[in-house]
């Protein structure tokens, strides 16, 4: 007997908060008839990728459901609720309809959607996926602040601040800008660092960015000791780092190597 054939499961990049940038993609999937999933880190709890959403003007369909994707380090109660997740969503595929799961920012950056989809598949390995890419929280951070992530030949980095401020000073000597995401729970010690190095004049904190509670902070300083909210991050120039020799491999003259620049 033939199976009906599953939906597709659509990931729709929304950006960070402000529904301007919603991609035209993004917003012809949430009205394409797709079942809507947005995810919550508490049952009953608002959704902020639901908030952009909402705030463009799109009303929530009666049939959007959400899933729960809770925020603890808990392995047991996280491996528990990405397999209900996941056989809810493969559940809702099996009745053929297409699912758009709504991502805040882009979703292949650090986002909920590119392990869903990895356990949806190990359950469904048929299931297509359609990833719609947005703009990130950084990309937009930069723009509300004027900051420039890179120019010319600089180099940047995004990393989460969770890797501990060692490696943040490491890397402050490798890349001309650093973006320190989920950087909430060391916030006090990126500041030590970032007086330590002389980094505070060229640093900047950056809160729900584009959405109506947008906080941006030029004086990182005044916010030692202070409770930040989740959604942050950090844009750390070091204008000061000293850069190694450019290589040049796709220009160089002689016809040795056939890797472009590996000389
Ligand atoms: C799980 S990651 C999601 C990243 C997101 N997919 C993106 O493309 O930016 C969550 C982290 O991204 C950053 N972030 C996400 N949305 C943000 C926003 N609206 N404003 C500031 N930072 C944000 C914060 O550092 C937060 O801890």
């Amino acid at each position: 007997m033939n199976k009906a054939p599953l939906g597709r499961l659509i990931g729709a990049s929304l950006g960070p908060g402000d529904p301007q940038l919603i991609t035209r993609r993004a917003w012809a999937a949430l009205q394409s008839g797709a079942r809507w999933l947005y995810p919550v880190k508490k049952a009953e709890e608002s959704s902020y990728a639901l908030g952009i959403v909402e705030r463009g003007g799109l009303p929530v369909p009666a049939d959007a459901e959400a899933l729960v994707f809770p925020m603890t380090r808990d392995a047991i109660a996280l491996a528990k609720a990405w397999a209900r997740a996941a056989t809810r969503t493969v559940e809702l595929l099996q009745q053929g309809r297409d699912l758009v799961f709504l991502v805040e920012g882009d979703a292949s950056t650090f986002a909920t959607f590119g392990h869903l989809t990895r356990v949806v598949r190990e359950l469904a390995p048929e299931v297509i996926v359609d990833t719609i890419p947005g703009v990130s929280s950084f990309a937009a951070a930069a723009a509300s602040t004027s900051l420039t992530l890179a120019e010319e030949d600089e180099t940047f980095a995004v990393i989460p601040a969770a890797y501990g401020v060692e490696v943040i000073d490491r890397l402050l000597d490798e890349f001309d800008t650093l973006v320190l995401l989920k950087v909430k729970p060391l916030i006090d010690e990126v500041l030590a660092l970032l007086e330590k190095r002389d980094l505070l004049a060229t640093s900047c904190f950056i809160e729900k960015v584009g959405s109506p509670d947008e906080r941006i902070v030029h004086d990182v300083a005044s916010l030692a000791g202070e409770k930040v909210n989740y959604l942050s991050l950090m844009l750390v120039q070091n204008p000061k780092r000293v850069r190694g020799e450019l290589r040049r491999g796709c220009r160089k003259t002689r016809p040795a190597s056939p890797h472009c620049g590996s000389d």
